[in-house]
């Protein structure tokens, strides 16, 4: 199997907290330690730098607790970046910020008809688009995302709160294959991604509940969290070289290793 090297786009955690409840992780009552979340972001950040990645940093915005989850910030593929639309007014703010990023690295901007979380809910997979709806992304988005990018769009009905993005029920691996949770998705959804995706890896609720599907593959690599040990098995079976990563801070705001980072990809001519 081959790796890719990748430029990501990550924001530091230096205002992360969690201040509000947008999805079932976040207990705005339990205490986070903050130090440490930066310290687990920068164990992200040196993973990727070790796998020969190029990781471009956004200055994070105060007030914005929930920046670090760059993965939010847009949907970048070919050149182009499609900015966000958050349904939670709390990340509202975040969308600038973003957009006036990518709109800088020279990204031909698209603007939001609908609310869009970004690559949260949208994942390609060769020449397809995943996108993700059901509780953030709007299924009216789903039309605006195909035109744009001129990928067929797949929409997939995610049923299940604590799996509230579609990067937290599955997980690209590389141009053919996907792992993922049945149970998050509706009856129809789970019958498509069969046929699509015959061989893929299904990860179990143990896997999933420890955010495991939230993983950023190069193609050969597979950073996930080091809690999601059966995933990781099975993944290593398939021939994958696993690396797990402890983000237990961030995750008390429901996220892990792929929410917090965007993956800039440029036109296959470079552009
Ligand atoms: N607290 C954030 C939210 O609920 C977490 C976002 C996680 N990001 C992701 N790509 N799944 O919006």
């Amino acid at each position: 199997m081959d790796a890719t090297s990748q430029r990501f786009l990550m924001c530091r955690p230096t205002y992360f907290a969690v201040d509000y409840a947008i999805n079932p992780w976040m207990d705005p009552t339990a205490p986070v330690d903050a130090d440490l979340a930066i310290r687990q972001w920068e164990q992200l950040r040196q993973t990727y730098r070790e796998l020969g990645h190029t990781v471009e940093e956004i200055t994070p915005v105060p007030g914005l607790p929930d920046m670090v989850f760059a993965a939010n910030g847009g949907t970048v593929i070919d050149g182009r970046a499609m900015a966000v639309q958050f349904r939670d007014p709390q990340r509202a703010d975040e969308a600038p910020a973003y957009r006036a990023w990518f709109e800088a690295a020279g990204f031909e901007m698209y603007d939001p008809k609908h609310v869009n979380e970004g690559e949260g809910d949208i994942l390609l997979v060769g020449d397809l688009l995943l996108a993700g709806t059901g509780f953030r992304t709007a299924h009216a988005s789903h039309a605006q995302l195909q035109e744009v990018f001129g990928y067929p769009v797949i929409t997939l009905q995610l049923v299940d709160p604590r799996f509230y993005h579609l990067d937290t029920a599955l997980t690209v691996l590389d141009e053919r294959t996907v792992a993922y949770l049945p149970e998050a998705f509706s009856p129809g959804s789970r019958a498509a991604l069969r046929r699509l995706f015959p061989d893929a890896v299904h990860a179990t609720m143990a896997d999933a509940e420890v955010l495991g599907l939230n993983a950023v593959s190069d193609g050969r690599h597979v950073v996930l969290p080091a809690q999601a040990t059966d995933l990781a098995a099975k993944l290593r079976d398939r021939g994958y070289e696993t690396i797990g990563v402890d983000l237990s801070e961030l995750r008390k705001a429901g996220g892990g290793p792929k929410c917090c980072t965007l993956r800039l990809r440029q036109g296959k001519a470079g552009k």
